[in-house]
């Protein structure tokens, strides 16, 4: 069967190509078809956040009225970005839509809530849950996804009987059916990554079946009720199960972005010179070059600060697009400013336009942005860089 398949970093334009284009599917040890593969139903929270459970789980839109609100007031400043101002998704990175009947009757409120306090790692969906160093708590994360259960149906029962697929076929089938659009192993496609590990440890043989048979309409994510026999479905759902991480295995991340980062990297630098692509964008190549020349240069980094604790590059702040206060601490000078994101461009160009708003003269936005850098070993700083000698795969 041919393996090849040319996945695009579902960046939101062709700039952000992956540098390994074609790869085969993983190799992770698949597990033994009898056994009953539950371990997706367990809390994806670990000790550290061990009150982080929601209360009025799969009560839908039962408990929901006092919150959503407020939960509309956050949506609108840390999501609609890239899931769209309704949540139909797609505004930037093929963020998925939030609001589909059938992604709302699937998903239950702790799956929700756990998208949003740990997010998907490597991809540009960040995790906004103080106890991964971001800027939302139990309370408000409970806000918003009342405010999205608001926006659609509530989380219907799911099939949770044990997987009785075969997870060697499954590979096949997915391989043949979903790499397409859903990538391999650690290459996002222009959907959803299945391979990662937070979402694995979300994602209930229940809430895979409900998303398989049923499909995301109207999204791309068709039902394959009819187009697959359910054998077929179910050896999908046992390979993927198969790929999750044990619960046991996952450490808690808790960790906080230190407030007394300074702002300017090598101050004592001579300036660089960059020579900007639409008189915006400035290649990772002259970045790359001005860090290893001790230029003078300000680095903003435009995502969560979540995802700044897991890499960024050295020297960078966090300063989220969503947040932009500590911008006109930068010395107004000749100094220049150069912002990413995992986009390449969304995040950051909000972060560039307020600047140039506020007269600050040398900005652009890293060209193909924090996933390329990675991609092509450029330095890197961070939890993930640390704990594994190169930043983890999802
Ligand atoms: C910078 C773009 C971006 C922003 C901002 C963003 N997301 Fe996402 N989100 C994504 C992407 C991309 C994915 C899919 C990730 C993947 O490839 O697995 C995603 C996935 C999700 C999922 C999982 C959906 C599913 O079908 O499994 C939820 C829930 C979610 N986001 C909610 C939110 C909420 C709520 C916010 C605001 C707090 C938010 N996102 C902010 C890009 C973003
Ligand atoms: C034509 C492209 C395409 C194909 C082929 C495809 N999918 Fe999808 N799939 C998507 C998109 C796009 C989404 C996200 C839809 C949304 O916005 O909610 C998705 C969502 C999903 C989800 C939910 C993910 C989440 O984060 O909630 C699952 C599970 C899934 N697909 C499984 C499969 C499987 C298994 C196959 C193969 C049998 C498959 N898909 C084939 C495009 C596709």
């Amino acid at each position: 069967m041919g393996l090849v398949v040319t996945v695009s970093l579902g960046a939101c334009d062709s700039k952000n190509q992956s540098s390994a284009s074609s790869q085969a599917p993983p190799s992770t040890p698949l597990v033994d078809t009898a056994s009953p593969l539950a371990v997706g139903s367990a809390p994806v929270v670990t000790s550290a956040a061990s009150t982080t459970i929601m209360s009025n789980a799969g009560s839908g839109t039962g408990a929901a009225g006092a919150g959503h609100q407020q939960g509309a007031a956050l949506y609108a400043k840390y999501c609609q970005l890239c899931h769209a101002p309704d949540g139909t998704g797609y505004a930037a990175d093929n963020a998925p839509s939030l609001v589909s009947d059938s992604f709302l009757r699937g998903a239950s409120d702790e799956f929700i809530a756990a998208a949003i306090r740990l997010g998907r790692p490597d991809t540009a969906m960040a995790a906004y849950g103080t106890v991964r160093g971001g800027p939302m708590n139990d309370a408000q994360i409970r806000q918003l996804v009342s405010y999205l259960r608001s926006l659609g149906p509530a989380h219907g029962s799911l099939d949770e009987k044990a997987v009785t697929g075969n997870p060697q076929r499954g590979l096949g089938i997915y391989v043949a059916q979903c790499q397409s659009c859903h990538g391999a192993d650690n290459e996002r496609g222009k959907a959803p990554s299945l391979h990662n590990r937070e979402f694995l440890a979300a994602a209930t043989p229940g809430f895979l079946r409900h998303a398989i048979i049923e499909g995301r309409p109207p999204t791309p994510m068709q039902p394959f009720a009819g187009r697959l026999t359910p054998g077929q479905i179910e050896d999908v759902v046992a390979y993927l199960r198969s790929l999750a991480p044990p619960p046991t295995t996952r450490e808690s991340l808790a960790a906080q972005v230190p407030d007394d980062l300074p702002l300017v990297i090598n101050p004592q630098g001579k300036h660089p010179s960059f020579t900007l692509r639409d008189k915006r964008f400035v290649s990772a190549a002259q970045v790359k070059r001005a860090l290893a020349e001790k230029r003078r240069l300000v680095l903003v980094d435009a995502r969560s600060p979540a995802d700044w604790l897991l890499f960024h590059i050295p020297g960078s702040v966090p300063i989220p697009y969503y947040d932009t206060k500590r911008l006109s601490q930068i010395p107004k000078d000749d100094t220049w400013v150069v912002a990413y994101c995992a986009c390449p461009h969304h995040a950051s160009g909000e972060v560039v336009d307020a600047l140039r708003r506020q007269g600050y003269k040398n900005t652009a936005v890293l060209d193909e942005g924090i996933l390329y850098w990675k991609d092509h070993g450029f330095p890197l700083d961070g939890r993930d860089v640390m704990r594994k000698g190169k930043p983890a795969k999802p």
